[in-house]
């Protein structure tokens, strides 16, 4: 489908994001699958979506729910066949949405045959596919961390080393220095491109490059030896001239930690790398000193320049992913907005602030619906591996109380965004005729797809609005980027402008009604409302308007 013609395609375009074991269960045993997300193709085309993201559906073990792959080149069988998925492509093709498949080559499972030839086995021929480390003073090779806690190491005791994990003990990372493990990773690529898949959104990509000296980092977790890393762009052009470029795909890469000269770089308009970048430094503003696990409100005024900085700092040189929300991180609304009082206002204010930016926007499963974090009580609700290893390193190796880490994973976890989707008020959401894999928030009797499509006041219609909204004004795709008020405490208020037009974005942020200076080299007099999530007139008196909680507007100026 991807021509040289539509190649820029994604620029005017509004990305779903599937994670396809809460999405649809089409034979009733609890978990989403392929067939099912054929069924929900009619739904997707209707919001206005032009491609769908995949989360892994390749055979694992489903340690890390799919990010632990045991071979690239089978569907799980809990998802479906090949030919389920094939009929996904043709389905979807057939309605002008395109498949994004989720490669995750940093790492594979340790159960991938590879890694099983390796282990115990230093003569092995896949023993170089991966990182192994002699010990040090009898112990780990270094002092770096897993992202899920503890060690990165874990011993092979057969042979006496170490190999390294920057995530689960289960996922093993690749050693991207040997050749033969690039000509792996692009034959994998080849053969999805091959098959009619339209991108591929690369897997904490920006990790796969390591210093080689493996030194102790004494001033953190061993991160800076290897996020951005020295080969990393290298390793990403090479891929990009002999397949990407080649199929003409789409592809976005996940930047864990990054900067934004780095993003410059890996998005840069040549195309020598990749279509666009995810980074996350926006979500960690609830983070105090970096902290995750931790119930901190967010910083408001942070928020604000981190994405100026990004908005700015890409424009011209680089394209950035628009996102809230994804499969590991909390519901936006439960996060930022009011997910009871003010839930759909907010959810819609969420939205709108941050469509109107440049960049390609990404809705997450359920997001269009207003769903909440599932607020589970109980540890046992819990699925997710770095959940239920924090819970464990939190409370019985450092004294956190039980209520309190609850309270901390209600907020933070990544299962609250893992869900099931609620589709309509029958038993389990329609998500499932049998158990959940995970549990169905309790709201999903109001919050569900089939009372929202019932209501033209739904957070579905809004958002359809905004996707509507970027494939006709070429203004947020082209207009500069300028925040009006980048101090005030409550709006953000920002400008896109062209020769011609401008665009303001303005919303309030908070449940209080405000009131908000405006700029006066505005022609606030001249402007039409595009959008709002309130129905009264916008009023400005006095080079001020008072916005009521959570208001949002989107207005336009034609110069
Ligand atoms: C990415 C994925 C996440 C996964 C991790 C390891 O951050 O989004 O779900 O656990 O990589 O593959």
């Amino acid at each position: 489908m991807t021509t040289t013609t539509q190649q820029h395609w994604w620029k005017t375009a509004t990305i779903y994001q599937i994670y396809p074991k809460s999405f649809c269960d089409s034979t009733n045993k609890g978990t989403g699958d392929i067939l099912g997300i054929i069924s929900k193709l009619d739904y997707l085309k209707n919001l206005g979506i032009e491609a769908i993201w995949l989360t892994p559906i390749y055979q694992s073990p489903m340690v890390d729910n799919g990010y632990d792959i045991s071979d690239y080149y089978t569907i799980n069988a809990l998802f479906g066949t090949m030919a389920d998925f094939e009929r996904l492509l043709v389905e979807a093709h057939r309605r002008d949405i395109r498949i994004i498949m989720d490669i995750v080559v940093n790492h594979t499972s340790t159960e991938h045959a590879w890694f099983q030839s390796a282990l115990g086995d230093k003569s092995s021929p896949y023993r170089d596919y991966y990182i192994w480390k002699d010990p040090v003073n009898e112990g780990v090779p270094n002092n770096w961390q897993s992202k899920f806690g503890g060690t990165a190491w874990a011993l092979d005791e057969t042979t006496n080393q170490y190999y390294l994990h920057l995530f689960a003990i289960e996922q093993a990372d690749l050693n991207w220095e040997n050749p033969v493990v690039r000509q792996e990773v692009e034959n994998i690529i080849s053969f999805w491109a091959e098959k009619g898949v339209d991108g591929f959104r690369l897997d904490v990509i920006n990790l796969i490059s390591k210093q080689q000296d493996f030194a102790n980092d004494t001033n953190g977790d061993g991160r800076r030896f290897y996020t951005d890393g020295p080969r990393v762009h290298e390793y990403l052009q090479d891929i990009s001239k002999r397949v990407f470029q080649k199929y003409g795909s789409v592809t976005v890469g996940e930047m864990s930690s990054t900067t934004l000269e780095h993003c410059q770089k890996y998005s840069s308009l040549d195309g020598k790398e990749l279509s666009m970048v995810f980074n996350f430094h926006h979500l960690k503003v609830d983070y105090p000193n970096a902290e995750k696990w931790t119930q901190a409100p967010f910083d408001f005024i942070e928020l604000k320049r981190v994405f100026n900085h990004w908005q700015t700092g890409l424009s011209g040189n680089g394209w950035g992913a628009l996102f809230w929300c994804n499969h590991d991180q909390p519901r936006v609304v439960s996060r930022f907005g009011d997910d009871k009082r003010f839930r759909i206002e907010s959810a819609k204010m969420l939205a709108a602030s941050l469509h109107m930016m440049q960049g390609t926007p990404y809705i997450y499963q359920g997001e269009e619906l207003g769903m909440t974090n599932p607020n589970y009580q109980d540890i046992e609700q819990y699925r997710d591996v770095e959940s239920i290893n924090i819970y464990d390193i939190m409370v019985n190796k450092q004294g956190v109380g039980h209520n309190e880490m609850m309270a901390i994973l209600a907020r933070k976890s990544r299962d609250n965004s893992r869900s099931p989707m609620q589709w309509d008020s029958s038993e389990n959401a329609g998500f499932s005729k049998a158990k959940p894999w995970l549990e169905v928030a309790s709201n999903y009797l109001h919050i569900n797809a089939q009372t929202a499509i019932a209501d033209v006041n739904s957070v579905f219609y809004f958002y359809k609005q905004l996707i509507e909204l970027r494939k006709n004004l070429s203004i947020i795709t082209h207009g500069s980027f300028c925040d009006l008020l980048p101090l005030d405490k409550h709006c953000y208020v920002y400008l896109r402008e062209t020769a011609t037009q401008q665009l303001i974005s303005i919303s309030n942020y908070y449940a209080e009604t405000v009131k908000c200076k405006l700029p006066t080299q505005i022609s606030w007099d001249k402007s039409q409302c595009l959008l709002s999530n309130y129905k009264h007139a916008f009023k400005v008196e006095e080079e001020s308007v008072l916005l009521k909680p959570y208001e949002t507007r989107i207005l336009l100026i034609d110069k």
